[in-house]
């Protein structure tokens, strides 16, 4: 049996529960888009992690459904479950993952999301603090494990829709299509270390006489603003 974790994260909370899966391989999302790493043939059982973006799927999880997925022969993939992380609720987002497998011929077998910090800067009145990652992490423990136990044992549970979904579902997508963000700059307290480079699931951020510059694929992920080790970027 092999288990294959296709993950976006920003942060890191979706990485981190993806890591909860015992067995499963784990692949970034940006590597099957780049096309350094293609789903095995022998896939049988598929998970996508991610982060809850406006109430909808990231724009990369799109992506890697139409481009990777669709087209592709599925018959193989008897269990595919979805893991979404969120700061407050997902509302319809794992019914949007589900519609969204289904377009590319695919069943998605079971859905869950679970609460972490929330990375989403603008609505932050003050970052998250370590303790509290930690306590918000500690409180999710029991739900994870219940899915984890799910998962291995290939329960189903199918994610609800409810009313205006494919409303909040364009929305979303439209909300969150890669831009350029002129909100994000580096400050003169940038030592050069290339963490924000590494880090950006977009690869948007290029680094030009030892500072980072950002271009126009920002998904307002925030990974560079929080990974930074000297919080040497600045958000206006
Ligand atoms: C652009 C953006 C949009 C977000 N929108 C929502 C949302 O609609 N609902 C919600 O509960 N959390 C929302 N969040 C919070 C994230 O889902 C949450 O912080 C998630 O755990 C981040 O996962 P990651 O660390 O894997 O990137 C949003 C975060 C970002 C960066
Ligand atoms: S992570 Fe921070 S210090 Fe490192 S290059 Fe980026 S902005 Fe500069
Ligand atoms: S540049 Fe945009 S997409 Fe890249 S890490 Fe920063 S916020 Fe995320």
């Amino acid at each position: 049996m092999r288990t294959v974790i296709a993950v976006h994260t920003g942060t890191g909370n979706s990485l981190y529960l993806a890591k909860k899966i015992p067995g499963a391989e784990i692949h970034l999302i940006r590597d099957f888009l780049s096309g350094d790493y293609v789903l095995p043939d022998d896939t049988d059982r598929l998970g996508i992690a991610f982060p809850v973006y406006c109430w909808g799927l990231p724009w990369p999880v799109r992506e890697f459904i139409s481009k990777c997925l669709a087209g592709r022969d599925n018959t193989g993939l008897g269990y595919v479950f979805g893991l979404a992380t969120c700061g407050a609720f997902p509302l319809y987002t794992l019914h949007d993952l589900s519609a969204a497998l289904a377009d590319a011929g695919i069943v998605l077998s079971y859905g869950a999301s679970f609460r972490f910090p929330d990375a989403y800067l603008p609505l932050q009145k003050k970052a998250v603090t370590d303790d509290k990652a930690a306590e918000m992490a500690e409180k999710a423990e029991a739900g994870i494990a219940e899915a984890v136990r799910d998962i291995m044992n290939e329960e189903i549970r199918i994610p609800r829709r409810g009313p205006g979904w494919r409303l909040v579902r364009a929305i979303s997508s439209a909300a969150m299509k890669p831009r350029s963000n002129e909100s994000l700059h580096a400050m003169p307290s940038c030592t050069g270390c290339g963490t924000c480079r590494a880090v950006c699931p977009m690869g948007n951020i290029s680094m030009e006489s030892g500072h980072p510059v950002f271009g126009d694929r920002c998904i307002s992920c925030f990974a560079c603003y929080h990974m930074c080790p000297v919080n040497a970027i600045e958000y206006k």
